[in-house]
């Protein structure tokens, strides 16, 4: 079975978003985002990035799709014409897992990242297919409306990997860590 892991940066009240966007502006933590979704033992494959409709529309136009991943957007109202061509649609998660297990694809892709927003990262967690949650824990309070769901029971922390920084990053005035959750 092809598992995935989770990445999100939430703030004290588990904030993920806020119209649209992300509620703070730390670009460190968008480029080990962006490192660590692209990073593949084996240079003839990628990673995929499965969003949805929201978060993939939430990305500057000029960063989408985000490059060097296969992204896939989950969406139910939209057709493969609102989407660039190299952006897979799948109308649900289980669907594009599957479609990521199938001849076609199985062989091309070596991680699958859950990128958000929500419903999407509530879906996945409660899966068996969840290995990880990748979280960035930021510091104080931001408004937001969109937010990370409870974490079900059973995550437990694991060591970072080699090259994460450790302990309290700052940016900016904003202090933040990298924390990686593994599901038992
Ligand atoms: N802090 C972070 O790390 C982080 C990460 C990701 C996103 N965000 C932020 O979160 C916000 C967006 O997240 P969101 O929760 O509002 O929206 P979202 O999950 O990105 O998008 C919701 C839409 O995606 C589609 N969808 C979601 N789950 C689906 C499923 N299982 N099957 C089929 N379609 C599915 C539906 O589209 P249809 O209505 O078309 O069916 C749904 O209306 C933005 O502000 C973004 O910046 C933050």
């Amino acid at each position: 079975m092809l598992r995935y892991s989770l990445i999100v940066a939430v703030c004290e009240s588990f904030g993920i978003g806020f119209k649209g966007d992300l509620p703070w502006h730390i670009k460190s933590e968008l480029k080990y985002f962006s490192s660590t979704t692209k990073r593949v033992c084996d240079p003839a494959k990628r990673n995929v990035a499965i969003m949805g409709r929201k978060t993939y529309f939430g990305i500057p136009a000029s960063k989408r799709p985000l490059p060097e991943r296969l992204n896939i957007v989950l969406s139910t109202t939209l057709t493969p014409e609102d989407l660039p061509a190299d952006v897979l649609l799948c109308n649900n998660l289980e669907a594009a897992m599957q479609k990521m297990e199938s001849k076609e694809y199985r062989d091309q892709i070596e991680n699958v990242w859950i990128v958000g927003g929500s419903g999407v990262y509530a879906e996945a967690m409660d899966s068996p297919r969840c290995h990880r949650l990748y979280l960035t824990k930021v510091q104080g309070q931001f408004e937001c409306d969109t937010f990370f769901p409870k974490i079900p029971q059973g995550f437990r922390e694991v060591p970072l990997e080699g090259d994460t920084p450790q302990g309290v990053q700052e940016e900016n005035g904003i202090k933040y860590e990298y924390k990686i959750l593994e599901k038992q």
